[in-house]
């Protein structure tokens, strides 16, 4: 009796064991798919995001942008000298095609040093919208004559 006792706890057991190996597999798995699923696109540049030039576009660049990356967008601007890193060229479409636009706008919105850049690239997310941020982009877009990565 006794013996029968302790053969059913170790099957007990055995089947615990099984079934606790297949449940923390199965919740790896499930841990695995949402994190990929989860990744925050709040900030993407969807179509409705994408904000088109204007002439305020135009003049926020002039007045905010010019003095370091040029008032043709050359990188060369008045501060241009002064920097340790050289501002962007926002013509040069070689370089600007590897960038998404979802890049273009979190270095804009959060500063060169928030996304391993120089920290002389200011954070203008307080400055300006997303919406006045999304049209810079697409101005840079306009200068570079080139496309999101
Ligand atoms: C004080 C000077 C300064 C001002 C003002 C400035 N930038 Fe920059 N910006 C830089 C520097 C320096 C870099 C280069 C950072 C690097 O390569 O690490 C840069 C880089 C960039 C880049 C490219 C990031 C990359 O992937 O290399 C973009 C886009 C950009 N700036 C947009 C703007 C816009 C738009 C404005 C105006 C709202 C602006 N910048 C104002 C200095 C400035």
């Amino acid at each position: 009796m006794k013996s029968l006792r302790k053969t059913m706890q170790v099957t007990l057991l055995v089947v615990f064991v099984f079934f606790l190996g297949c449940d923390s597999k199965s919740t790896d798995q499930q841990v695995k798919v949402p994190k990929k699923e989860a990744i925050d696109i709040s900030g993407f540049q969807s179509i409705e995001n994408v904000s088109s030039v204007t002439e305020e576009t135009r003049q926020v660049y002039q007045r905010y942008c010019a003095q370091c990356h040029g008032e043709k967008g050359h990188g060369d601007g008045i501060n241009a000298p002064y920097l340790v890193v050289p501002p962007r060229d926002h013509t040069k479409g070689d370089y600007l095609e590897t960038r998404s636009d979802q890049q273009l706008f979190d270095v804009i919105k959060l500063g060169g040093l928030a996304v391993g850049r120089a920290p002389c690239m200011p954070a203008w997310g307080y400055t300006f919208e997303d919406k006045t941020i999304h049209s810079l982009v697409s101005y840079i877009r306009e200068l570079c004559d080139c496309k999101s990565l």
